[in-house]
């Protein structure tokens, strides 16, 4: 069989060769002949005329008309403007294809039940603190402060959360990183060069009872401890510190191509960012005491870049170096480290944050103006977001269960207040025809019940009713089956039968549906395969395989 159906397609492929040569040299007899010499040689015997199409009768645009395939060709651009496809020129060994694609945004197939002490969802493949939207992260707190709605700057506790889920998710999922300790005044000690008016002594601090490094500096610039370094590849950077106010330690970057050089100025004082050319300075509090602060002086250096304008470049990981650590003013010095990546420690500045930042009524307000649709009241600063409460207890469950302490645990279950307060009334509950709860990620007056937002404060409900012993008798536990009935009831109303809707305004505000991006859309399906995973209910399983199909291109069949 198999040697036949080989013999047949080296048969057809011949066949293939003689029908295309015999077109190129022979193509002149027949209907060929009749057309203009120079689309018979720019088309290599395929001609083609130019024709004019018409679009609806609105307008037109040039096409290709070929008589011999009676067949008409339309530009790609027209296609890709006109359905949403996605295309583009791709070479694999040298040959040419174009490829075309109904969607993008990735479907993750999960292989394992979800867990929540494990990754939270796909985030592992999320880059929070690169994005564009926000500005730094802050030297006191370790956390992102974002600039979505306001370009001053400010904590956005859904960011924070995802911050924290991410670096969570990486440490599960990456490699053991890289670790060199440069001085822990133990084990691990340096020479610093101390300039003639400047001092520096190894002593035991009683307070953190270890041997640490103290320094002191003039007002003089020249005046410095320094130490010579030549690192790449790692640029962590993680010291515990303790300096008085106006103090710093400074890191130094060089470019190794471009003999540029970057100053990374981290001081104790209380101020976010400032950067003017090659110096960039990051406060980091001035509390007399030990801390410790990790920072990803790549991401530092480019925030400051990006805060002056700068354009954003390409790869500085490969291209910088460390070169050397300067210290002025006065202070104590510790436990300098540099690693590959230091992922727990920035899960536990984002959860750390969330139990300090939490308020009374347990939720974390928004403190930025929000403009959610045409036709709905803005939200004032100080907002809830369901999906704020959520994403939250998603990491304070993790974090509780990593630790043990029960400080996380009891900032979760008081997250659960919020969520059962109406919109109305200052919290962001919703309900759907009077009778389905829903957790409103922005919590409209009407409500406008958005999908993904809905089902992130499901999985905070999960997490917490598993993290505290699957208890069917608790409170979250009771609200999440509450969720997943609304879920499953309203779930074909999302459905457009070639996508999904983000939400329901075209219910609840009346307006032209808001059909949710291919992004968002991926987004719900993943969601979708997840809940799957925990509910058998046929619905979660043949909607996600549905709307997976919506992606290819399947479409809900027409009458
Ligand atoms: C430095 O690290 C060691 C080991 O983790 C720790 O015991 C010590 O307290 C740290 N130093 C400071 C000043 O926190
Ligand atoms: C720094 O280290 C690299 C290898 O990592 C080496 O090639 C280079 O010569 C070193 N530079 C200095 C100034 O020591
Ligand atoms: C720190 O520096 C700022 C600006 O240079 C100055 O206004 C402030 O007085 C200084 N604080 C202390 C405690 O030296």
């Amino acid at each position: 069989m198999m040697l036949v159906r080989m013999n047949m397609k080296t048969v057809l492929g011949a066949l293939c060769v003689a029908v295309l040569l015999f077109t190129l040299f022979w193509g002149h007899c027949g209907d060929f002949s009749r057309r203009p010499l120079g689309s018979v040689l720019s088309e290599h015997g395929h001609g083609a005329d130019d024709i004019e199409c018409i679009i609806n009768g609105e307008y037109s645009v040039s096409c290709r008309r070929d008589r011999e395939r009676d067949d008409v060709y339309v530009p790609f651009s027209l296609v890709h403007k006109y359905f949403e496809i996605y295309g583009k020129i791709t070479t694999t060994d040298g040959v040419e294809k174009f490829e075309w694609s109904h969607s993008y945004g990735k479907i993750y197939h999960p292989k394992k039940k979800y867990d929540p002490r494990g990754t939270f969802t796909t985030f592992e493949n999320y880059n929070v603190e690169v994005r564009d939207r926000v500005k730094c992260i802050s030297g006191i707190e370790g956390v992102p402060i974002s600039t979505q709605w306001d370009p001053k700057g400010f904590f956005y506790p859904t960011q924070i959360a995802q911050f924290g889920l991410a670096h969570y998710s990486k440490f599960l999922t990456e490699a053991e990183p890289r670790r060199r300790i440069i001085d822990d005044g133990e084990k691990h000690i340096e020479n610093w060069i101390v300039s003639k008016d400047a001092f520096m002594v190894r002593e035991y601090d009683s307070e953190s009872q270890t041997n640490i490094l103290r320094f002191s500096t003039s007002d003089h610039v020249s005046s410095q401890v320094w130490l010579k370094v030549n690192i790449s590849q790692d640029f962590v950077l993680s010291a515990d510190v303790m300096m008085k106010p106006n103090s710093s330690m400074t890191v130094v970057l060089q470019n190794k191509e471009k003999k540029e050089t970057v100053y990374l100025h981290y001081v104790a004082s209380t101020q976010l960012i400032y950067a003017q050319d090659d110096h960039i300075y990051y406060g980091i509090g001035v509390e007399q005491k030990w801390r410790k602060i990790t920072r990803d002086l790549i991401i530092d250096m480019q925030k400051g870049w990006i805060l002056q304008d700068r354009p954003k470049r390409r790869s500085p990981r490969n291209k910088f170096k460390i070169s050397s650590v300067i210290l002025s003013g006065t202070g104590g010095l510790d436990n300098v480290t540099v690693s590959s990546s230091e992922h727990m420690a920035q899960f536990y500045a984002a959860a750390s944050w969330l139990v300090r930042a939490q308020r009374g009524r347990g939720g974390w307000p928004v403190p930025a103006r929000r403009r959610v649709a045409a036709g709905v009241a803005d939200l004032a600063p100080g907002w809830y977001s369901a999906m704020s409460q959520g994403h939250a207890i998603s990491v304070l469950a993790r974090a509780y269960s990593r630790s043990g302490d029960v400080t996380y645990l009891q900032a979760a279950r008081r997250a659960l207040y919020v969520l059962d307060v109406p919109s109305h009334a200052g919290g962001v509950k919703a309900l759907w025809m009077d009778k389905f709860v829903w957790y409103e990620e922005y919590p409209t007056k009407p409500p406008l019940f958005v999908l993904n937002g809905f089902i992130y404060t499901l999985l905070g409900l999960y997490d917490l009713h598993v993290i505290e012993g699957e208890n069917s008798m608790s409170l979250a536990k009771k609200m999440f089956d509450d969720g997943m009935t609304s879920l499953k009831t309203l779930l074909p109303l999302f459905d457009t039968g070639s996508g999904s809707f983000y939400d329901l305004r075209h219910f609840t505000l009346g307006v032209s549906p808001n059909i949710a991006r291919w992004d968002y859309h991926a987004t719900h399906v993943n969601q979708l395969y997840l809940l799957a995973g925990l509910d058998d209910d046929p619905i979660l399983l043949n909607t996600a395989k549905r709307w997976e199909g919506y992606m290819q291109g399947k479409r809900a069949a027409h009458n």
